[in-house]
């Protein structure tokens, strides 16, 4: 054996568990398809739940998360002109967001590991996982045995591909839309965040720091980036994302990153096979609006974690052996709350049927507080053991 864990995947997923484990004087080994600079500069999501703030923060993670994040206490939901705040600290006995980008929170675990001395292996790809052996064979003819491995190689990795297909259930919904997204220099124009429902689309207003912000268009799922030179997105979001007496601006800045993202929902069932473990998006993606991915990978993680302390110290299986369901829970919770948001807010192709119930449904959660309490109790995110 030469190591107790091998870690396919160098995303918050695997990084968070290697950190986990290593905490726990369980050995493992980190193997990277991309480069640091890579993982490192791949802009992705930001918000992190309460309960992800503070795992980082316990296990010594957290210094410049708690430096340079920005904690939030409510979220904004704006449609048909106006501008109504969900309360979600009031709202859920003072739990809170924190704005912190994703490559952000895995700069902080790569340090942490290399500090650590852990093995962390970039650029060494794994080609073939067997789940029942514990082999992993990566990069150009390199061969890692192991007693677990943890699939933590994202939605397109090789782990999920290493099950069986009749031993997998999949789940899957894809979106007549996708999400443009860009980072521009310019202060945000609200101090939280803003989810738009517009007659043109969905749009959303979010931020990295006070000097940076992040916004999203809906567009279409196969629409070309070049479609979007700079004036047109800033034109799109203002009108976007206009109130109705005039008084909202969109502060406008050099746009910096551009990309264009799918929105999809994906579930794979059991999260476990034999050895194989999978956690993050190996198993499940989730659409973007309800800012849930990098939360849902901590989970899985944190749940992995635990079983194999056990595992490990006094050959306990029973963690293991629920790691699967006890993640799924949480992961089913999560996709519908996750395709709520985005089937409430996101124009979906002129219906005008279906444009009266997302009217309805948002006046019916800015309106009524049982409403606006579960779509806040959702958002900031359930404790690990609720869930
Ligand atoms: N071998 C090794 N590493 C691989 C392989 C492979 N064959 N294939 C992919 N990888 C790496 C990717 O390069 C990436 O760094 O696995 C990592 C997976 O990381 P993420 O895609 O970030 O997935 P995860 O860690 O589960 O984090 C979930 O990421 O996609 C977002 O919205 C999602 O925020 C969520 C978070
Ligand atoms: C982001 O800041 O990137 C972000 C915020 C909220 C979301 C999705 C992405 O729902």
């Amino acid at each position: 054996m030469d190591t107790q864990v091998g870690i396919v995947g160098a995303g918050p997923a695997g990084l968070l568990l290697a950190h986990l484990l290593g905490r726990a004087g369980i050995d493992c080994v980190v193997l990277e398809a991309r480069s640091r600079d890579y993982v490192e500069q791949r802009v992705r999501a930001g918000v992190l739940e309460q309960g992800t703030v503070d795992v980082l923060t316990e296990t010594g993670v957290g210094d410049r998360l708690q430096r340079e994040g920005m904690v939030h206490h409510g979220i904004e939901l704006r449609f048909g002109g106006e501008g109504h705040r969900i309360a979600m600290s009031e709202l859920t006995g003072g739990r809170a967001i924190t704005v912190y980008g994703q490559q952000e929170v895995v700069k902080d675990l790569i340090a942490a590991r290399l500090d650590a001395g852990g093995p962390l292996e970039f650029e060494a790809g794994a080609t073939e996982i067997d789940p029942s052996g514990g082999v992993v064979r990566y990069g150009d003819g390199g061969e890692l045995r192991c007693a677990i491995v943890a699939g933590c190689d994202g939605f397109h990795g090789v782990a999920r591909a290493a099950v069986p297909e009749a031993a997998l259930t999949v789940y899957e919904r894809e979106y007549p839309f996708a999400w443009l997204g860009i980072l521009a220099r310019a202060a945000p124009s609200s101090e939280e965040l803003i989810y738009t429902h517009h007659e043109r689309g969905f749009a959303l207003h979010s931020m990295r720091s006070h000097e940076v912000t992040r916004n999203y268009l809906q567009v279409a799922p196969d629409e070309d980036v070049e479609a979007w030179p700079d004036e047109r997105i800033w034109e799109e979001l203002q009108t976007r994302m206009a109130l109705a007496d005039g008084s909202f601006t969109l502060d406008e800045g050099e746009i910096f990153e551009k990309g264009i993202a799918p929105m999809r929902s994906f579930v794979a069932e059991p999260m476990r096979h034999d050895r194989l473990f999978l956690a993050g998006d190996a198993a499940h993606i989730v659409p973007a609006t309800g800012a849930k991915g990098l939360n849902l990978a901590v989970a899985d993680v944190r749940v992995l974690a635990r079983g194999l302390r056990a595992f490990f110290a006094h050959g306990d299986e029973a963690g293991l052996d629920a790691y699967s369901e006890r993640c799924l829970r949480r992961v089913w919770r999560v996709q519908h709350f996750s395709w709520w948001m985005t089937q409430m807010l996101h124009r979906t192709g002129g219906d005008p049927f279906e444009a009266q119930l997302q009217r309805s449904q948002l006046d019916y959660v800015v309106r009524s507080r049982a409403a606006a309490t579960s779509l806040a109790e959702n958002y900031v995110g359930t404790e690990l053991e609720d869930a």
